[in-house]
């Protein structure tokens, strides 16, 4: 599959490298000059190509958001049209400045990306782990445990799409529920962020009420 990932940073970055090592052909896309990813293209091992923002929303089959929440409204809205759109995006006050209708729980940040690329189907998964355990807490890095990640979304084809790639990289998917209610039980805060936990595990806090 053509995978595209805009924002090459921590989790851009790791995501990358696992769907490439899955044999996905990866568009990496970042704020800056394309020529600066050659690093990251070397360890695409010819799986990779560094693109334009625009270039890797046209060319994805699936496309990976992975930048700084308050940069959601920078994202290209061209050729997404009927597409996933995995959202990794978390809203951080400190770092992406107050946004009043999410300090007062009037909407999820997935859902403000959602409503900025209308016509894409947004799911919210690899938000919860951190950049590092997403790197190496994989079932073929000789974990012990296969470890979930939660998912959310209301297309039910984009879901199916995200949980595939997330059982091809090594880890458990564990579907949340839709973007607004299963997007609140995955963000900062709620019980399953940063909670590295199994499938089941991840379910029974999930399901909590
Ligand atoms: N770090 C974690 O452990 C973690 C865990 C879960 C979720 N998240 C969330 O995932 C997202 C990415 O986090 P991160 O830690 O990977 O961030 P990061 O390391 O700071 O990387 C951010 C990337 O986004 C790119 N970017 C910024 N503005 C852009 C724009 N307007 N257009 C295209 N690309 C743009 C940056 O480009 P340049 O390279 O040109 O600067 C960089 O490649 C954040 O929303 C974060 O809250 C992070």
């Amino acid at each position: 599959m053509q995978i595209s990932v805009i924002g090459t940073g921590h989790i851009g970055g790791t995501l990358a490298r696992h769907f490439a090592s899955a044999e996905h052909h990866v568009a990496v896309a970042h704020s800056g000059d394309p020529a600066d990813l050659g690093p990251l293209l070397d360890d695409l091992r010819g799986c990779g190509q560094a693109v334009s923002p625009a270039e890797a929303a046209r060319i994805g089959e699936v496309v990976v958001v992975s930048v700084p929440f308050r940069a959601y409204a920078d994202l290209p809205t061209d050729g997404l049209a009927g597409k996933t759109v995995i959202d990794t995006t978390n809203y951080m006050p400190d770092r992406d400045g107050h946004i009043p209708e999410l300090d007062e729980d009037r909407t999820t940040s997935s859902e403000m990306v959602q409503a900025h690329l209308r016509d894409a189907h947004v799911v919210k998964a690899f938000n919860t782990m951190r950049w590092d355990h997403l790197r190496d807490y994989h079932h073929e890095a000789g974990a012990q445990v296969r470890y979930g990640i939660p998912l959310a979304g209301d297309d039910i084809q984009a879901k199916r799409c995200v949980q595939q790639l997330i059982e091809e990289i090594g880890f458990a998917p564990v579907d949340s529920g839709g973007l607004a209610t299963g997007g609140r039980r995955q963000q900062p805060g709620s019980p399953a962020f940063l909670s590295d936990q199994t499938a089941d595990q991840l379910q029974a806090t999930l399901s909590a009420p």
